[in-house]
């Protein structure tokens, strides 16, 4: 790993209620029964697959961190870090672009008291961010509170660098584990059918320089983290990445496109996967919202009744089989669902060691709610 001094001197949604509905958790998880086992990664030699594993299937997302949909205090960002780490978390993901800055300061301040080779730590580039004296709240925007900052994309050689250092500054640690090349897709507002000129950028700039660092040493993995397949596609025909954040593509709402072209062709390249707002930004955890947006789809909300109905009858939490359910894949080396408060830390990392009789994934299959070939997952 290099030292910060090396690492400078080659330096070159709308707004969402936060409105929980208890009744898609309420009082049947009380029935489930614990394991002492968490989902685990199966053993290298089970798959052929070399790309970056993760220790454990189960790590924390820093979206919330960073003040998406509500304002989140310190206190309880740190409450929440702390009870993920009680629970075994080892894991953290974080990105300069979450409440432009907070999230990354909020997570470096719980980890700068651990030891740094105890976890892992990923954070993102793509945006460069400088300080914006005339900065004005926008209540569209999916962070809440004061930003001061505005930004830049730049997925040039020396926007990687420039983003790393920054990251580094803001977390006050020494290293970052993973990097992910952050929001460059189709569905990311500023860039829309544009993304592929700043993937050119990409080709050309940040992957050659994030496997350069691969080769220095300074970074054990990078990828794309993203919310479409393609990008991923196209990077692994062009580039060697080694692990993919793909988020919401793969839940039980929608999870047919990744299981059967992103997985398939991830496993063929030998890269692992990060499956990130496995609760579709909260949805099956009982929020208003959608992948990020209040306007949710009818199909998706009747979907969701279907599963509860099911899940109520065979006495499952709905949170707890979509965060296990993410998990299930050989592929997928870690799910990160975020967390604004330590009850919910607690109650994920309680969700991972949880009993789902494999009747309730059966009663999926034959309501054709979930694939047939959706990978079940098994723990006991
Ligand atoms: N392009 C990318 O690279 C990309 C995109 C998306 C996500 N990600 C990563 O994936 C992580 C997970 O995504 P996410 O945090 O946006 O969405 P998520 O994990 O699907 O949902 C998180 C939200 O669900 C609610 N929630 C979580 N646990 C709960 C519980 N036990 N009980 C009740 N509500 C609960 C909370 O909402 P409230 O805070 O409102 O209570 C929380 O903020 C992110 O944090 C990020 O690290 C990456």
């Amino acid at each position: 790993m290099l030292s910060r001094r090396n690492f400078i001197s080659k330096a070159a949604l709308t707004t969402a209620a936060a409105t929980f509905a208890p009744a898609l958790t309420s009082a049947i998880g009380a029935a489930q029964r614990s394991s002492d086992t968490t989902i685990q990664n199966s053993p290298l030699s089970e798959k052929t697959l070399l790309g970056y594993r993760l220790p454990a299937k189960f790590g924390l997302g820093g979206v919330a961190a960073g003040n998406a949909f509500h304002i989140n205090s310190n206190e309880a960002i740190e409450k929440a870090m702390e009870a993920a780490w009680n629970g075994g978390v080892r894991y953290f993901d974080t990105s300069p672009f979450y409440g432009y800055g907070l999230s990354e300061r909020r997570m470096g301040l719980f980890l700068y008291g651990k030891n740094r080779e105890d976890y892992i730590l990923s954070t993102k580039i793509g945006r460069v961010f400088e300080p914006d004296p005339n900065f004005k709240v926008n209540p569209n925007d999916i962070w809440k509170g004061k930003l001061n900052a505005k930004f830049k994309y730049d997925y040039s050689a020396q926007g990687v660098r420039k983003s790393v250092e920054d990251s580094l500054q803001r977390l006050g640690l020494s290293s970052i584990d993973i990097v992910f090349i952050h929001d460059l897709s189709p569905d990311n507002g500023n860039m829309g059918e544009k993304w592929t000129e700043y993937f050119e950028q990409a080709r050309k700039g940040a992957m050659p320089e994030l496997t350069k660092m691969r080769e220095e040493g300074i970074i054990k993995a990078w990828g794309m983290g993203v919310n479409r397949i393609e990008p991923i596609l196209k990077a692994m025909e062009v580039a060697d990445p080694n692990i993919m954040l793909s988020a919401t593509q793969y839940s039980l709402i929608e999870h047919e496109d990744a299981l059967n072209r992103l997985f398939p062709a991830c496993e063929k390249k030998n890269v692992t996967i990060v499956s990130g707002a496995p609760l579709n930004s909260g949805f099956l955890a009982g929020k208003d919202r959608y992948n990020y947006s209040n306007n949710i789809p009818e199909k998706h909300l009747a979907k969701r009744q279907k599963l509860m109905a099911i899940a109520t009858k065979h006495q499952v939490d709905l949170r707890t089989a979509a965060l296990q359910f993410c998990a299930a894949p050989a592929i997928v080396t870690s799910v990160i669902p975020g967390a604004s408060s330590a009850q919910q830390a607690a109650a994920n990392v309680a969700s991972m060691k949880t009993v789902i009789p494999k009747a309730f994934w059966q009663e999926l299959k034959k309501e054709k709610l979930i694939a047939n070939n959706a990978p079940e997952p098994k723990i006991a």
